[in-house]
């Protein structure tokens, strides 16, 4: 079945600031969306309303069957199904430091899906070597590096089966290296035709790996398209300077 997800006039304030202002976009099933954008821009609370962590105040979020929308009843039910249909990968990780690696995987399909024990294993294993993490089933979070703990996010997220991952600058805290490490994770993820929305400042992996570019800049959208258009041409002065400043 297809999920496309449908942001629908969405406008979210913090007190009197209008964070994200009459926002409209729609993600087909499968795309890989770079969101970028200046600090402060609503990156972060855009995605954290498209997965019931922040709500909004106007318009309307629909991801496959489920809406979510201000004054709607039954919303906790409808954010429960998002959750477990939408994998949330942070910058820090988040992983649950009293568990080892393969207990982090199998955490959330245990208890939440209720899945018997062996499968569950057994699909946490084959996680960890498609993220290439084997070696280190029974390490402890605070044994691995930054771009090992962020493999580990990615697979413990892919655990839940999810239709799609919702990325927030899950690269931002790595060295150079590590950071293509995870890249690579999300380039092959992206050929098993998960939705993605990565918040990101890689210009060379959103051109690479995205089919949509989107510009987020004071909670409108400034610019969107194909990388070869938004990135090579960009069409106002604004999506220019930042791109230059990101780029370096
Ligand atoms: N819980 C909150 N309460 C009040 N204001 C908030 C809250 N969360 C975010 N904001 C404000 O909303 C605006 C957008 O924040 P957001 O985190 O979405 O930006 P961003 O584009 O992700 O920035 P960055 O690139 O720095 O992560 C900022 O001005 C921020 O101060
Ligand atoms: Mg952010």
């Amino acid at each position: 079945m297809s999920w496309p997800i449908v942001i629908r006039n969405v406008t979210k304030r913090f007190g009197a600031r209008t964070i994200l202002d009459d926002i409209s976009l729609t993600i087909p099933h499968g795309e890989t969306v770079a969101l970028l954008g200046p600090s402060g821009g609503g990156k972060s609370t855009l995605i954290r309303c498209l997965n019931g962590l922040n709500t909004f105040d106007a318009g309307a979020i629909e991801i496959g069957p489920h809406r979510l929308a201000p004054g709607v009843r039954n919303q906790r039910s409808a954010v429960e199904q998002v959750r477990r249909s939408f994998g949330m990968i942070f910058q820090d990780f988040q992983l649950f430091p009293h568990l080892s690696v393969l207990d982090n995987i199998m955490e959330a399909p245990l208890r939440v899906l209720g899945l018997p024990a062996r499968e569950v294993r057994d699909r946490a294993t084959r996680l960890l070597e498609r993220v290439g993490m084997t070696s280190h089933a029974s390490a402890f979070p605070q044994q691995l590096s930054g771009g090992q703990k962020q493999r580990v996010a990615i697979a413990r997220a892919l655990a839940m089966e999810p239709r799609g991952l919702l990325c927030d600058e899950i690269t931002s805290a790595l060295d150079p290296e590590l950071k293509g490490e995870v890249l690579n994770v999300l380039e092959d993820l992206k050929r098993d035709g998960l939705t993605m929305i990565l918040v990101t400042h890689e210009i060379g992996f959103a051109r690479r790996a995205a089919d949509r570019v989107v510009m987020l800049c004071d909670g409108r959208i400034l610019e969107e398209g194909p990388p070869a258009e938004v990135l090579e041409r960009p069409r106002t002065e604004r999506m220019g300077l930042f791109l230059k400043r990101v780029m370096g």
